[in-house]
């Protein structure tokens, strides 16, 4: 089995459709096949305009565009796809749980599970199922329980094969990623799985960057990268907020320990609170896992990064609300950026949905400008809090396309995202068009204060 010619991914979200189309594109001999419940969403991956595709990603078009039709499909026919495939990733969405033991700590694995009986009762013939979605640790056993018993003498191989990719640079994270991991059994038959997989990334990885590891290893790496990064961004935004107390300025800080080699430069960016599918999601799982085992302790640290991040949240619409002389109450307060990172049109866990909720609480009127987030998304996630009834968050927050209108009559502006084109507007037009005083609030660390006070704008910036 160590030859792979047909592939299957289930999920074509944001990580199976970039990860599988980067297979397809850098191995023309295997077929992929991209398989997701959601019609809507294939219907979008197969569209001819390539600017229609689902998930936004710099670069993706051109890998889609080069494989697509060629050896990367995208269908609806799960089954057909899991039976022909004879190594079947799974990608599907693994949210926080909402309901029932666990609640708001432990992951859902309802759609994993899902996927597992599916193969079980599609499967003739022996297949390697590697877990891709970001699982907590000892996923694998749940799922090979569920493979093992379907009576029906096929074979499978379990691997943990997680993904590192950060939205917004998926592409090149793919193409050079620092390490792919790869957990698997030891004994020959799992060597053999772990071998066939390597053998596909080897096309165009160089093999010292491909590591493997036993499977419960692989999976909690996964956890335990996810939650040091995080654990340095709450780091910084937990100095960001000594700073502006004291007159520090968290860049200059962040430059002065980063030129450290053992800190390093990199993930020192101080924020209005970090985002994303994972992070949240991913410590919530370790703090779940640990306190399943007794372990307060480890459970308490990991949550602080939480804690942390929901205070950098809060107090950033705190401070707009303060500074607004105590009042928003029927002021229009534009949010630059709605996306949790710049170069994603992905939402989910935004910190601009939390300093929404918060001033809309206020009675603000919310103006909402993102270059790739649609209207119906900013709805949704709102909708999605529970906070108050739709009608009345439609009434609160109003979206725009162009800026210049978005940010018209507006007595602030909040920059939620760090999309590269807000630093190239022109800000003298702005003000003019804005209530006076005219207020910024920069939650990214990204305009030129200097600039802007010059222009006439009160100026606050995270960390300063
Ligand atoms: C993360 C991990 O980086 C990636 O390896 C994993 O596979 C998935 O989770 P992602 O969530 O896509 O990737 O983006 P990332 O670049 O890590 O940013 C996460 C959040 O932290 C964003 O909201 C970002 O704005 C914020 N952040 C990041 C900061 O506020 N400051 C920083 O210095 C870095
Ligand atoms: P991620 O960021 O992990 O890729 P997404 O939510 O973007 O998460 O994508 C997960 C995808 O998995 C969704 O498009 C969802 O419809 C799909 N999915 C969930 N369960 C199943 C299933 N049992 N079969 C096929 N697709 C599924």
């Amino acid at each position: 089995m160590s030859k792979i010619k047909n592939i299957c991914c289930i999920g074509a979200g944001y990580v199976g459709g970039p990860t599988m189309a980067v297979i397809a594109a850098k191995c023309p001999e295997i077929k992929v096949t991209i398989v997701d419940l959601n019609a809507a969403r294939i219907a979008a991956w197969n569209d001819e305009n390539l600017d229609n595709l689902p998930v936004y990603e710099p670069g993706l078009d051109a890998i889609v565009a080069q494989a697509r039709g060629r050896n990367l499909f995208f269908s609806t026919e799960v089954e057909k796809a899991i039976d022909e495939a004879e190594m079947i990733f799974i990608s599907v969405n693994t949210p926080t749980k909402t309901y029932g033991l666990g609640k708001g700590k432990a992951a859902d694995l309802k759609f994993i599970e899902l996927c597992a009986r599916q193969i079980a009762s599609v499967a003739k013939s022996d297949k390697i199922v590697v877990e891709k979605s970001t699982l907590p640790v000892r996923t694998a056993e749940a799922i090979r329980s569920i493979l093992d018993n379907t009576g029906n003498g096929v074979k499978f191989q379990i691997l943990s094969n997680p993904e590192f990719l950060a939205e917004g640079t998926a592409i090149d994270d793919l193409l050079h990623p620092d390490r792919v991991l790869i957990g698997g059994d030891s004994d020959e038959e799992g060597q053999e799985a772990i071998d066939a997989l390597v053998n596909i990334y080897a096309n165009w990885i160089p093999t010292e960057r491909i590591l493997t590891t036993n499977v419960w290893s692989s999976e909690l790496s996964k956890l335990t990268a996810n939650a040091f990064l995080a654990q340095r961004v709450s780091s910084i935004n937990a100095m960001s907020e000594l700073c502006e107390k004291t007159g520090a300025d968290i860049n200059e800080v962040a430059r002065a320990i980063g030129m450290d080699s053992r800190i390093g430069s990199k993930f020192l960016k101080s924020s209005v609170g970090f985002g994303g599918s994972c992070f949240q999601k991913d410590i919530l799982n370790l703090v779940y896992i640990a306190k399943s085992y007794g372990l307060d302790e480890v459970a308490d640290y990991w949550e602080q990064v939480i804690i942390m991040n929901d205070h950098q949240k809060r107090r950033f619409a705190a401070n707009i609300v303060k500074t607004l002389y105590n009042t928003v109450s029927g002021k229009k307060i534009t949010f630059l950026g709605w996306a949790f990172k710049k170069d994603t049109n992905d939402t989910r866990e935004s910190a601009a949905i939390y300093v929404a909720d918060d001033l809309l609480l206020e009675q603000a009127n919310i103006a909402v400008y993102d270059p790739k987030v649609e209207e119906t998304q900013i709805h949704a996630d709102l909708d999605y809090l529970d906070t108050r009834r739709k009608k009345e968050n439609r009434k609160g927050v109003t979206t725009f396309n162009d800026p210049y209108e978005a940010v018209k009559d507006a007595h602030a502006i909040a920059v939620l995202t760090e999309w590269d084109e807000f630093k190239g507007y022109d800000w003298q037009r702005i003000y003019d068009n804005m209530k006076k005083p005219a207020f910024v609030f920069d939650g990214r660390n990204l305009l030129d204060g200097q600039k802007l006070r010059e222009i006439g704008f009160v100026f606050q910036s995270i960390g300063k």
